[in-house]
């Protein structure tokens, strides 16, 4: 006889799988496949070398060696600290003191991924209300879902979150009586994920704006993932939304090691406004009390070396011709099917094809012989949360060049474009607005 089902927490029975899993899944099952899902970095420039030679210089020091190889603290350590702030600020154009931080502003993550979990664990509880962008990055979507949170959405356009329709939609939540369930603002402001559309610069200062404002009888926090911003590959820098907050009150601003240097280091960080960063350590310490030593000891020490800037920028050329690949075989492919459209990123590694009127869900037909044609994609509908009626827009594609050679890419546009041609006739299925 079975043993009797353990009992589980709210939170867990809330908790269902990433829907990436499936996608890997099918990756491992058909070796062949051209993979557009996984938002793997290029293989190929892994700074392995740098690495090396950073790993084996601290641990050729018997007293660096003994550090990185000790337990830190929980808030991370204090070099990593400094850099970051410095890093970050220098890229806004400002001092840390033109904009109230200090490095006891920044804690050292687990990725940015950990950040992401712990504020959600230190802001929600069941029915709080949490406004992210349509579409928006799905893993963060299914913690907010293990939280029991309601997730509002706000279109976006070429300049990322419309935050006309932000304002309207806080006007209309005051009006009901439901602000005070909203915690927070979630964009990914940089090269979006799944987009790869960023938000303006006056978007950016509008949004610190609107907080600010409907930020009544509490305050409404921006949770700013900044996960791509190095990977620029045309145009300037835009400054951080961080960089408006200058009291340090609104924002949470996350980033990471992963997309510029290594995921493996698995090194993360993000400031904060002191209140917020207090929970976070409580939490974190009771999570891991603190991030990996030896990680974060590599990130300090190439992060300020000039090894770092010349990797990041070897990375972003990398990048750029992958897009370009991407965009030269879309047009090519799919020049003559105007129900295609597509996004162009100026950095990240994500581009969003829109195929109106064709159904590209997890179980369509279009997955179906995409498969067969011997390529995986990310169906649109997972980045998207469902509106009232259950319905979420399911004509769009997450393609990601990340880990994909040019040549796959090329490869890969040129099968996706055959599935859809093996679709002909497939009717147009109901879209529902965001
Ligand atoms: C938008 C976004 N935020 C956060 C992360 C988490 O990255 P990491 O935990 O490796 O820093 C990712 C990873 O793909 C991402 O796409």
């Amino acid at each position: 006889m079975p043993p009797a089902p353990f009992v589980r927490s709210g939170k867990s029975s809330r908790t269902t799988d990433s829907p990436i899993s499936y996608f890997i899944q099918k990756a491992i099952e058909n070796p062949g496949l051209v993979s557009f899902a996984a938002g793997l970095v290029d293989e190929g420039s892994l700074p392995v070398e740098e690495v090396r030679a950073t790993a084996a210089e601290i641990l050729s020091d018997q007293l660096a060696g003994q550090a990185a190889l000790q337990y830190g603290s929980t808030q991370g350590l204090t070099a990593l600290r400094e850099q970051v702030l410095k890093l970050v600020c220098d890229a806004d154009g400002v001092t840390p003191a033109d904009v109230n931080l200090t490095a006891a502003d920044v804690c050292i993550t687990t990725g940015s991924q950990q950040l992401l979990y712990l504020v959600g664990e230190i802001l929600f509880d069941p029915d709080d209300i949490v406004i992210t962008e349509a579409p928006s990055y799905f893993v963060f979507h299914s913690l907010l879902q293990s939280h029991g949170a309601r997730v509002l959405t706000v279109p976006m356009d070429a300049d990322g979150m419309r935050t006309d329709e932000l304002e309207a939609l806080l006007d209309r939540l005051r009006r009901s009586g439901e602000l005070p369930r909203v915690k927070a603002v979630y964009t990914v402001d940089y090269f979006q994920n799944p987009t790869g559309l960023s938000l303006s610069v006056e978007r950016r200062k509008k949004l610190v704006e609107l907080v600010r404002r409907f930020s009544t009888d509490h305050r409404i926090l921006i949770l700013e993932d900044a996960a791509y911003r190095e990977l620029r590959f045309t145009g300037d820098d835009l400054p951080s939304a961080k960089r408006f907050d200058t009291a340090n009150e609104y924002v949470i601003y996350t980033s990471t090691f992963s997309k510029p240097c290594a995921p493996g280091l698995k090194t993360g960080y993000a400031i904060m406004p002191p209140d917020v960063m207090e929970a976070v350590l409580h939490l974190k310490g009771s999570h891991d009390f603190g991030s990996a030593s030896l990680s974060q000891h590599i990130a300090s020490r190439l992060s300020a070396s000039p090894a770092y800037a010349r990797h990041a920028e070897e990375l972003r050329g990398v990048y750029r011709h992958k897009r370009d690949v991407m965009l030269k075989a879309l047009e090519t492919e799919f020049a003559d099917f105007p129900a295609a459209s597509w996004t162009v990123p100026a950095g990240g590694f994500y581009v969003w094809l829109t195929l109106d009127g064709i159904d590209t869900g997890t179980t369509s037909p279009l997955m179906a012989a995409a498969l067969e044609a011997g390529v995986l994609y990310v169906p649109g509908e997972c980045g998207h949360v469902a509106d009232e009626s259950g319905c979420v827009p399911n004509n769009e594609i997450r393609l990601c060049f990340g880990v994909a050679t040019p040549e796959q890419v090329t490869e890969g546009i040129r099968r996706l474009r055959k599935a859809c041609a093996a679709l002909s006739g497939s009717k147009k299925k109901v879209v529902a607005k965001v």
